[in-house]
């Protein structure tokens, strides 16, 4: 059995709160009370940032309320004295399927942003995909990493820049891009608006040119055109596998599969663009259907509890992966409260595992739901 490495009371310094223990809750041991801790201390505006979703944020709701309904199933008196969690990837193969999802701008919730997630990544013995909307050049992220980082990419008008950012990424080892098809414009961001959220001028976003800058933090009118021929054209410039990022129909699936995807990602942005699309769980069986096992399907948004994972891999995900929760683990506590996070859940799942009575992600199918 693998255990928890540490508890917030041993977490690093460079926090947003100082080693401030005089709270109520003493030690995080859920996501939700991660939650809860960051969003206590981190500034008002870099919280409403984080957490919002687009317009009534129904789609954020649906994104945990759909995994609640989902029932489990499990078996008795199974040998469940060895858990495996692990998943082959891109022929890597990882002791755990939880992979931190590409989050923009993380030196608003540390002064060491991407760095400290690399970090963190790196302890938790997962796959970091870094965003192209970073606080950090991609060079200083590899730098301090020690896992497998992978690049998610928002194209730039100037293609030539996002060769260039393909190449530099390629010659520092990324393994994988993931190409983010969901965001031609960013969506009604209400919570973002009230909250008057801007990035500082002082932060500067080495990946992104100016008119993406402004197009990706505030609600505006500017497009970026992004095509079906655009995947191609990524396609021909990479040299590691090409997933996209933000499919969630099975038309959507086999048009991607069409086009040669080495993966997918169910995804609907942490129901950050368009309100009201399905929660990611339950558009899975769609698109599980139309791949028909031909490449491997990730998914994220609102997994919260290993029991969330479970679920995921059971209907046809091979991984998942975290977004918010381990931006909250950054704020309170660096590269050790992003591994804390990923900790928990990986303890989590080796639970609900056992408790399942199996002992393989092959042995979560769709016998362990209700
Ligand atoms: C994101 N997400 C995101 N996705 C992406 O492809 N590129 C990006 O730069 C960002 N930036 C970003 C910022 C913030 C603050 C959030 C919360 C999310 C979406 C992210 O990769 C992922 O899809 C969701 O966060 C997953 O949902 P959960 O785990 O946050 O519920
Ligand atoms: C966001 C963009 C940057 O979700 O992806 O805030």
């Amino acid at each position: 059995m693998w255990h928890r490495h540490s508890c917030l009371c041993t977490l690093g310094t460079k926090s947003v709160s100082e080693n401030d223990m005089n709270h109520s809750m003493t030690e995080p041991v859920s996501l939700d009370d991660f939650e809860q801790l960051a969003r206590e201390r981190l500034p008002h505006v870099a919280s409403e940032y984080l957490v919002g979703g687009a317009a009534d944020e129904i789609t954020l709701r649906w994104n945990c309320e759909s995994f609640d309904r989902i029932r489990l199933r499990p078996r008795v008196l199974e040998d469940v004295a060895n858990i495996d969690t692990s998943v082959t990837l891109f022929g890597r193969t990882m002791p755990h399927p939880i992979l931190l999802a590409p989050v923009a701008y993380q030196r608003l919730f540390h002064a060491d942003g991407e760095v400290e997630t690399a970090r963190g990544a790196g302890a938790a013995e997962a796959i970091y995909v870094v965003s192209t909307a970073t606080t950090t050049a991609i060079e200083e992220i590899a730098t301090a990493a020690t896992s497998p980082l992978w690049l998610q990419l928002y194209l730039q008008k100037d293609r030539g820049a996002t060769r260039e950012l393909i190449a530099r990424a390629e010659a520092v080892g990324v393994q994988a891009l993931c190409f983010t098809v969901d965001t031609p414009v960013v969506g009604t961001r209400n919570r973002q608006q009230r909250a008057e959220f801007k990035l500082p001028s002082e932060l500067a976003t080495p990946h992104l040119d100016a008119t993406n800058r402004e197009r990706l933090t505030v609600t505006s009118n500017e497009r970026e055109p992004v095509t079906w021929r655009d995947v191609a054209m990524v396609q021909s410039i990479a040299h590691v596998p090409v997933l996209l990022k933000g499919i969630l129909t099975g038309d959507d699936a086999a048009r991607a599969i069409d086009h040669g995807v080495a993966g997918i990602v169910v995804s609907n942005h942490g129901a950050r663009n368009l309100d009201t699309v399905p929660a990611t769980i339950d558009a899975l069986p769609e698109v599980a259907t139309s791949v028909g096992g031909r490449v491997p399907i990730l998914l994220d948004g609102g997994i919260r509890r290993g029991t969330d994972v479970v679920k995921s891999i059971a209907l046809g995900a091979s991984a998942v992966l975290i977004g918010r929760p381990y931006v909250f683990g950054l704020a309170l506590g660096g590269a050790d409260g992003v591994a804390e996070v990923v900790a928990i859940l990986r303890q989590e799942l080796e639970t609900a595992m056992a408790l399942l009575g199996r002992r393989s992600l092959s042995a979560l199918d769709k016998s362990v739901l209700w």
